[in-house]
């Protein structure tokens, strides 16, 4: 079922645990990563980047894909605009049915990010659809940016900035970055800061920056108030690799058993990251509405 990523998050954040957000670029990630939420009995978000939709995955292509799938599932799907900006953007993806959108003005003024959150979130919810903002800034792992607290979201602001916009959920900056961290670097998080904002807000938080931050840092951060994690780099190379694979396997592979064995890679993966977060099990299929492991 397609649902409001705000619906999936309260659930999370009421029960403790954390929602996969996986960012997909085609049908096979989108099929893989919600067969495995299905398997799983666990919600799922599926989104992508407003760099992907530039480049590849064209919103008005993918979304009604990922909306069929995500109907015929028979656990909460949502269906994300990770990382808008721009106004049209924002109205673009909710004109086409997005069931949240992201309101990404963490890099410019306080002031700033607060009006242009406000008003996406004041449509948003005028159309039924949640909104996610970002206070603090994560940055770009290859610019390392991971070793840098500067940015870091100042709890205090948070608060006020949530009371200012009304957003449903709320992307922090404590330590994890996006893309490739170098070779070797696990980041560290600031675990801290983290309960002191899960204790000011008690509201959904988001972990950008999946790839590369590390299962224990993972787990820790789901006990310590985060509800979703946000995962592009590592499900990217999973596909590829899985592709790769298959063609080593089978020199003479056909196109149609590539794409088969990176939707297989990918759901793999998603099982994976689904026990690691803690969202398996919280929906069956007989209790799908209000599923929980309570
Ligand atoms: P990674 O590519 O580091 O997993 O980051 C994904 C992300 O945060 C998307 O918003």
């Amino acid at each position: 079922m397609l649902v409001t990523m705000k619906s999936i998050l309260d659930h999370a954040n009421k029960h403790n645990y954390a929602v996969m957000a996986i960012n997909c670029i085609n049908m096979e990630m989108v099929r893989g990563a919600i067969a495995a939420a299905e398997e799983e009995h666990s919600p799922i978000i599926i989104q992508m980047g407003i760099g992907q939709i530039n480049n590849h995955a064209h919103m008005e292509d993918i979304a009604p894909i990922v909306q069929n799938i995500a109907r015929r599932a028979n656990v909460p799907v949502a269906l994300n605009l990770d990382h808008g900006g721009k106004w049209e953007d924002e109205v673009r993806a909710m004109k086409l049915g997005y069931t949240n959108v992201m309101i990404d003005a963490s890099a410019l003024s306080y002031e700033e990010n607060v009006s242009r959150t406000a008003l996406v979130v004041t449509a948003a919810h005028a159309m039924g659809i949640s909104v996610e903002a970002e206070l603090g800034h994560v940055g770009q792992a290859d610019a390392g940016d991971g070793r840098t607290d500067d940015m870091y979201t100042n709890v205090e602001q948070a608060v006020e900035f949530v009371q200012e916009t009304g957003c449903d959920a709320l992307a922090v900056a404590i330590g994890t970055a996006h893309g490739q961290y170098p070779e070797g670097y696990v980041p560290k998080l600031d675990f801290d800061r983290l309960a002191e904002l899960k204790a000011a807000l008690q509201m959904p938080l988001v972990l950008h920056g999946g790839s590369g931050a590390g299962e224990e840092n993972l787990r820790r951060a789901v006990a310590g108030g985060i509800n979703k994690v946000n995962v592009a780099t590592d499900a990217f190379q999973v596909a590829k690799d899985a592709v790769l694979a298959k063609l080593e396997e089978n020199p003479k592979a056909n196109y149609m058993q590539m794409e088969m064995a990176a939707e297989a890679g990918v759901k793999a993966f998603v099982k994976d990251y689904i026990h690691v977060l803690g969202s398996n099990d919280r929906y069956t299929f007989e209790d799908k509405d209000t599923g929980s492991k309570e």
